[in-house]
């Protein structure tokens, strides 16, 4: 197939040119009546809606089937959907298209909230299993083959297993494909978040997609890390476990009847950008990330962490939390993905041929950012790893149940041994500290003390000033 071709692009563009007279929604009327920023309102000429030889994303048989096959075609999946709700409603389809009220699901403690919305909302009971600690990132890392084969001989009922590959932090390992077939040789569907992995088909150095190690279903942000709108997301099956109707049935109820032209557009471009993407580009990638680390290298007091993902950096500054150095680059104009009270992390651009980033005069403001950082703390805050709970584990109460049920805030520090009534989710990366139906640790409190001394941000049940905690009666 031709994967220098957007056909869903074109067809806008070709649209667009006939100056169509617009009587249908949305009500902007191809951007008319908008008075939005003139560059935010020109784009609107192109935000369409299902006209004819538009195609329908829920019943595609036109430029959208064309662009989906395009994207199936070069991630080798059986059938591959664009997505206009994000991972999420990925990760919410794959989860509904596999369980169902008490099943049992195994999962990956440190999934994105979706994955756990998604386990509430079918009712299924989740096994959650712990990886260790990754001390290189100070993050948890990715499961080991051992912890899940113990999981699924204790659990040979489980209806899939969902995986986080990689994690926010650019952690894969080595044991994806011993996971996998482990999983497959009981006919258990592996569904992967790959929400931080849709350039890894770019090749090495990057890691090896799960898609192309045999998952059943992997899910994709290219908003994340290709050049695609927030929100456009990319879904694929290959499998013999999980039925593609299934999926797409789940998708055209849980995804807008008014999906965006302009994300599925973009989902379009940012597929024929990486099918485009050749050696010379990953050359020039790899060139610049290593000037760009080396200007880093040079101050000081930063120290820089490298992932198994090439297109992540950590950065510390030593004798400062994470959220500091974060406000010291925000003073000169760089915005970090995210602080945590050790890092920054940065998501490097998946620069090709053309591109030329100004390193030198970026490594300057950076100088100049450092010297805002203040002095060093004696004892920077540091959250208490023990928190994590290791290995398998399961939640107290069910979440459907907790509907039922009484609930109050108390305070954090009386909290151990309580059921929290709601999940506590540090944002970003947004995975929850706590889950709600899980059972509150002196570990649980300790960090999530730390965390709140250290400056970090918090979705979910805690209210930080009065430090309060929402659990079950
Ligand atoms: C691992 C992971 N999965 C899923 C998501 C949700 O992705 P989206 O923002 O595309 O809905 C995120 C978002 O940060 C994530 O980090």
């Amino acid at each position: 197939m031709n994967q220098t071709t957007r056909p869903l692009v074109q067809a806008l563009q070709y649209f667009k040119e006939q100056n169509p007279v617009s009587f249908h929604v949305p009500g902007h009327k191809n951007g008319l009546l908008s008075s939005l920023p003139r560059e935010m309102q020109a784009s609107l000429a192109y935000d369409f809606t299902e006209l004819t030889g538009l195609d329908d994303l829920h019943e595609a048989e036109g430029v959208i089937r064309e662009a989906e096959r395009l994207l199936s075609s070069l991630y080798q999946s059986s059938r591959s959907f664009f997505l206009v709700n994000g991972s999420t409603v990925g990760n919410l389809a794959m989860i509904f298209a596999t369980c169902k009220a008490d099943d049992m699901i195994i999962v990956q403690r440190n999934a994105h909230k979706s994955v756990f919305n998604a386990i509430e909302m079918t009712g299924a009971r989740p096994v959650l299993l712990s990886p260790p600690w990754d001390a290189h990132t100070q993050t948890p890392g990715v499961l080991t083959a051992e912890l899940v084969e113990e999981a699924l001989a204790a659990y040979p009922e489980a209806k899939a297993v969902v995986l986080t590959y990689p994690t926010y932090y650019g952690v894969a390992g080595e044991g994806l494909q011993e996971i996998i077939n482990l999983c497959h040789a009981r006919s258990i569907p592996v569904l992967v978040d790959e929400a931080h992995g849709a350039h890894f088909i770019v090749g090495e150095p990057f890691p090896r997609s799960a898609i192309e190690l045999g998952a059943d279903v992997v899910v994709h942000s290219a908003h994340k890390t290709l050049p695609a709108m927030t929100m456009g997301s990319f879904l694929h099956v290959r499998s013999e476990l999980v039925s593609e109707q299934k999926i797409a049935h789940f998708l055209q109820m849980l995804q807008s009847s008014s999906p965006s032209y302009m994300i599925m557009a973009s989902l379009d471009d940012a597929r024929a950008y990486v099918a485009s993407y050749k050696d010379s580009d990953k050359n020039q990638f790899l060139e610049l990330r290593n000037s760009f680390i080396r200007e880093l290298t040079s101050i000081p007091i930063l120290k820089i962490v490298e992932t198994d993902d090439p297109l992540k950096l950590l950065i510390r500054a030593e004798g400062h939390t994470g959220f500091a150095l974060q406000a010291s680059l925000e003073s000169k104009g760089f915005y970090a993905e995210l602080a945590d009270p050790y890092q920054v992390l940065f998501v490097l651009p998946l620069w090709n041929v053309q591109s030329t980033p100004p390193l030198q005069a970026w490594n300057e403001k950076i100088v100049a950012a450092i010297t805002t950082l203040g002095k060093v703390e004696e004892n920077p805050i540091l959250p208490d790893m023990d928190a994590w709970p290791a290995g398998i584990s399961m939640l107290a109460f069910p979440p459907p149940l907790l509907t039922d049920v009484e609930t109050e805030w108390i305070a954090l520090d009386e909290a151990a041994g309580r059921v929290a009534a709601g999940s506590i989710i540090p944002y970003p990366p947004g995975i929850p500290l706590l889950i709600k139906g899980e059972q509150i640790t002196e570990g649980h409190i300790r960090a999530l003390s730390a965390l709140i001394r250290a400056g970090a941000r918090f979705q979910g049940a805690v209210q930080l000033a009065e430090k309060k905690l929402y659990v079950m009666k």
